[in-house]
């Protein structure tokens, strides 16, 4: 694993490791790039900076498709609340993305299984996904896969967990209102992609993100199993690792301090010695 904790620039370093990820993949009509994408918090800033990224002329959209990663049962397009409404207010209308290369999980769909399968073929079908963008819940899930989640898991409906239905209340006018389920890409869904980049911000990701570097591979916490990925990137700010040890902290502040001496001053405990 690739792991970068920062002491300034998080959303930056994120935004431009996407933009030079499509540019390099120069895509086009035949050959899109396929963007995982996560709704919430954390990616806000990101979002923003890949709109005047898009505005300064140095990435386009056209040629992305995007997979998000989850989305509330019994949402729709137009409630304020839903996934699907989230993305377009607050990134696909701002840039230059066609409609029908956004792809969200329906949480309207009558028959969830059949649509959990669709969404699992259109990835397919789409050639898989190149790089998976998300955040981590501060119990260690990655999309909707909740503590205690199969690590082999395919996208499928989960019922959310009193902690995420508490911290997703902040967007709604009670904790009553919070939807209760979900359909949700899986972590074997997510660990198809040809690289996962995990974005965790603040103190109360502190724990996810020890877990995350540190701990053992568990479904307890999901976000573990992107140890065993091939291209899996962690960015965290001061912060979310604030539970991570000292010598941790040091190996892969020297490692990326080598690779990238530009960053060195960012980089959380890099020393020279
Ligand atoms: P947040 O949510 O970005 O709003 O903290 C992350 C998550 O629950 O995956």
């Amino acid at each position: 694993m690739r792991f970068l904790a920062l002491k300034r620039g998080a959303d930056e370093w994120v935004c431009e490791y996407i933009v030079g990820k499509i540019n390099a993949f120069a895509p086009s009509a035949e050959r899109p790039f396929v963007l995982g994408l996560p709704t919430g918090g954390t990616p806000l800033a990101v979002y923003q900076r890949l709109i005047e990224a898009y505005r300064q002329g140095r990435v386009s959209f056209k040629y992305v498709v995007t997979i998000n990663m989850d989305e509330y049962l019994g949402l729709g397009a137009e409630h304020p609340q839903s996934y699907r409404y989230f993305m377009q207010e607050n990134f696909f209308k701002w840039v230059d993305i066609l409609p029908e290369n956004t792809h969200i999980p329906d949480g309207l769909a009558e028959d969830v299984e059949a649509e959990a399968k669709r969404y699992e073929q259109l990835i397919a079908d789409l050639g898989g996904v190149q790089l998976f963008f998300g955040g981590v819940g501060s119990d260690g899930h990655v999309a909707f896969n909740e503590a205690g989640s199969s690590l082999g898991s395919r996208t499928r409906v989960k019922t959310l967990t009193r902690q995420t239905l508490a911290d997703n209340a902040r967007f709604f006018d009670s904790m009553e209102e919070v939807p209760k389920y979900a359909l949700t890409v899986g972590i074997e869904t997510i660990m198809q992609a040809r690289e996962v980049l995990i974005l965790a911000k603040g103190l109360a990701k502190a724990l996810a993100v020890e877990q995350a570097v540190e701990g053992a591979v568990n479904a307890l916490w999901p976000i573990t199993r992107f140890q065993c990925h091939e291209r899996f990137i962690l960015v965290c700010d001061e912060a979310a690792a604030g539970e991570l040890k000292f010598k941790t902290l040091r190996y892969f502040a020297s490692t990326e301090g080598q690779i990238n001496p530009q960053l060195r001053e960012d980089l959380l405990c890099y020393s020279e010695d």
